[in-house]
């Protein structure tokens, strides 16, 4: 053989990796969400950790096992996420974000639990921080793949997502059919990157696929 790939590329290198979804308190028993559950996130985490990573996962609450040999940060909110994700990102190599971050939380939290009134009700709603574009515009030397979640015009949004947070690859997930993306065992991706990059994968099981992308990316990053 005249050429050995690296089996552990990554190694020493450190990559943080966002999970699952982020939750909103409206009141002390009550929250805004989404049906993330973090399968692909954890499958990004231990694919990087296969590759020699020093690996710290950012985890939103989810019902999977903590994965040996990595890292995990326990967060709820998107604020949370936002924090945690800060202190680590300075001097790491990539950052992943796979979470589904809230878009908005309640303006007013709640310190008691709301009664019900008559009628209708409505909570005020704010954006939360969008952690993928601060990480965007503090980029150093890091390599920032992003995510996204689409049920149309998949590659559209994606190449949009890319330029707005400044990131380097969109890992985009159709999740238009209800037995991909959220929750499923299986996912669908394209990847849009900088210079033009677009890979379309088949249809497979989180874990593969994860190592796949994230193989890929790397060997077009010549790492
Ligand atoms: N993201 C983030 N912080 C937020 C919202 C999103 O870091 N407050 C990140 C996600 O982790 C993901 C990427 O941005 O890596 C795209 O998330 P997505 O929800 O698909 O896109 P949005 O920019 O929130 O746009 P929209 O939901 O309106 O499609
Ligand atoms: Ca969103």
């Amino acid at each position: 053989k005249f050429f050995e790939p690296k089996e552990q590329p990554l190694k020493g290198k450190k990559v943080i990796v966002t999970a699952g979804p982020t939750r909103e308190r409206i009141d002390p028993v009550r929250y805004l969400s989404n049906f993330s559950t973090g399968k692909m996130g954890y499958a990004m985490a231990k694919a990087a950790r296969g590759l020699g990573a020093n690996v710290t996962l950012v985890s939103g609450p989810v019902a999977l096992a903590k994965p040996a040999g990595i890292n995990v940060v326990d967060v709820e909110s998107a604020e949370e996420m936002l924090q945690a994700v800060l202190a680590e990102y300075d001097d790491c190599s990539i950052a992943i974000k796979t979470a589904a971050v809230a878009d908005y939380r309640p303006k007013n939290q709640m310190g008691q639990k709301m009664k019900k009134q008559e009628g209708d009700a409505a909570i005020e709603l704010e954006r939360t921080t969008d952690i993928l574009k601060t990480l965007g515009e503090r980029k150093q030397n890091q390599l920032l793949i992003g995510f996204a979640a689409e049920t149309n015009d998949v590659l559209h949004y994606a190449e949009g997502k890319l330029k707005k947070k400044n990131a380097d690859y969109i890992v985009a997930n159709d999740v238009s059919k209800t037995d991909r993306g959220f929750g499923a065992d299986e996912n669908t991706v394209t990847i849009v990157g900088k210079n033009d990059f677009l890979k379309s994968y088949p249809s497979e099981n989180k874990e593969q696929l994860a190592k796949k992308v994230l193989a890929d990316i790397i060997k077009r990053e010549g790492l």
